[in-house]
């Protein structure tokens, strides 16, 4: 009896101390109270924060089709292909537009010399206009549509299906994992390509999704889609030879404005959208065909994040009677972001975090093709965005870790994305942390959520801490293992 009274006494003299030491040098996290109830019973390797997937495999029968379609078609230098057309991708922009093209005109126009070039003879102005235009050449970038053929397909599918895959399973997978009764039966996908996001939704969402309407330009990208569906001993004509029933290839979105799916999904296809207007008309079209979640995702450049910026400040302006700069975009129906971001201000690295893109990480098994040799695990780095139709819930939200958890000697440096809208770095100590805290901290992985209900500084700290730079922090928590604990509010 005694013992049990002194290890309550020492357990509540801990908490005090911790809670003293976190109070001296102006920082307190706490832990969610649901969260801390929970990690009674379980381990803080599996806190509800967790959302990345450890690594992700294409299923079985997909790699088995996958592998015969490259045994019916051989496909010479199929890998050096591969690897150009990913490349390709990654530094895939958005078309220039033709208020940029005359703004830049002017600009090599004056670098040359000229102000007023309507005052030049016209040999001059033939002169300098061809300058000019050269300029033009060198710098722009030149969008082009790529035209996905019978052989580009079989190309693409080596290049992008297993990263692709990866990217939309792990997004599906987060709403899974904070939404275990959602259950979807119709999806949208626009851009469908290869099926990618067909084959996640499958897999995540396989008993309740019923209807699934695929559309893409390319007629050669829906025969392979087609036939990576195929089951083993399929005769061709009936729907039925096909794995994964109830999907519709089309060429155009669904005209009836009563037609609206669960999901709808753009996967890696913003891009390919041939200018501002018609990307932003196409996300009016998309959000108005989505009943519940509209996924958006693009590579993890700083291109792929600006585009999904754009599609965020957009939709988040509808049903906002006072954003003026485009009073087109307020009408429909008001949405909320459900991911990544756990707030709806502007995304604070597009305005403090010097041109770093907001992206994210998932590992995954490349595919196998025949006859070439693959590595065991890749990574893919990509962007993205899930929108929810009506207004955010009420209720604890939590930050996202938006870069690599810096694992430390005896301390951890979380950098967060709060859900006041501001990024912050927290540093978790053993020492002056409660355990459930340190270790939740110590399992928890760039992608995932931080499960705190409050993360707060004292003011003579924020003060302190605006005053030295990102970099010194970093190398003086380095220097120092055993440095306190340590709260940065980076923006305010
Ligand atoms: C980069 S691929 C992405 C394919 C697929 N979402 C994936 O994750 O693998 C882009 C796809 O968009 C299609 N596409 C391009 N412009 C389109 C348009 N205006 N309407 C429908 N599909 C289009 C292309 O044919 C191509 O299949």
């Amino acid at each position: 009896m005694s013992r049990l009274w002194k290890r309550e006494r020492v357990s509540q003299f801990m908490k005090f101390a911790q809670r003293l030491a976190q109070l001296r040098c102006g920082h307190v996290v706490e832990l969610d109270p649901s969260v801390a109830a929970t990690l009674e019973s379980s381990s803080p390797r599996r806190h509800p924060g967790i959302i990345q997937p450890k690594i992700i495999r294409l299923p079985e029968s997909l790699q088995k089709n996958i592998s015969n379609v490259y045994r019916e078609q051989r496909i010479p230098n199929l890998q050096l292909q591969a690897s150009a057309l990913a490349n390709y991708l990654k530094s895939r922009k958005r078309p220039v537009e033709n208020s940029d093209v005359r703004e830049a005109a002017r600009y090599y126009t004056e670098k040359l010399g000229y102000t007023d070039t309507s005052k030049l003879d016209p040999e001059e102005e033939k002169k300098i206009a061809t300058k000019v235009k050269n300029k033009l050449r060198k710098h722009l970038y030149h969008w082009k549509p790529i035209s996905y053929d019978e052989k580009m397909c079989l190309v693409y599918l080596a290049a992008r299906m297993a990263p692709n895959y990866a990217a939309i399973f792990r997004v599906l997978y987060e709403i899974k994992r904070r939404l275990p009764g959602f259950q979807p039966s119709s999806v949208l996908d626009f851009g469908s390509g290869l099926g990618s996001s067909v084959w996640a939704v499958n897999s995540l969402f396989q008993e309740s999704v019923k209807e699934y309407y695929c559309v893409d330009v390319s007629q050669a990208m829906h025969n392979l889609a087609e036939r990576l569906l195929w089951k083993p001993q399929h005769k061709g004509e009936n729907a039925d030879d096909l794995i994964i029933p109830g999907i519709y290839h089309r060429f155009f979105l669904p005209v009836s404005p009563k037609t609206t799916f669960d999901i709808t999904i753009s996967n890696n296809s913003l891009l390919e959208i041939q200018s501002h207007e018609e990307r932003m008309k196409l996300l009016d079209i998309l959000w108005n065909k989505t009943k519940d979640f509209l996924i958006l995702i693009e590579n993890g450049s700083l291109e792929g994040y600006y585009t999904l910026m754009e599609a965020r400040n957009m939709i988040l302006a509808k049903g906002q009677n006072e954003v003026s700069f485009n009073p087109e975009w307020c009408k429909g129906e008001e949405g909320y972001v459900f991911a990544p971001c756990s707030h709806d201000v502007i995304c604070p690295r597009l305005v403090k975090d010097n041109f770093r893109p907001c992206n994210f990480e998932q590992k995954y098994e490349p595919l196998h093709i025949p006859g070439t040799k693959s590595q065991v695990k890749e990574t893919e780095r990509f962007s993205y965005l899930v929108l929810r139709k009506g207004s955010r819930p009420e209720g604890t939200v939590w930050p996202r870790v938006i870069s690599e958890v810096l694992l430390r000697a005896r301390h951890r440096v979380c950098r967060l994305c709060h859900t006041d809208g501001n990024l912050r770095e927290v540093i978790v100590t053993k020492k002056k942390h409660e355990k459930n805290i340190y270790r939740c901290v110590r399992y928890t992985q760039w992608g995932d959520m931080l499960p705190v209900s409050r993360i707060e500084s004292s003011s003579s700290e924020e003060r302190k801490v605006r005053e030295q730079s990102d970099d010194e922090m970093k190398d003086d928590s380095n220097e120092d293992g055993d440095t306190d604990v340590e709260l940065r509010d980076e923006e305010r």
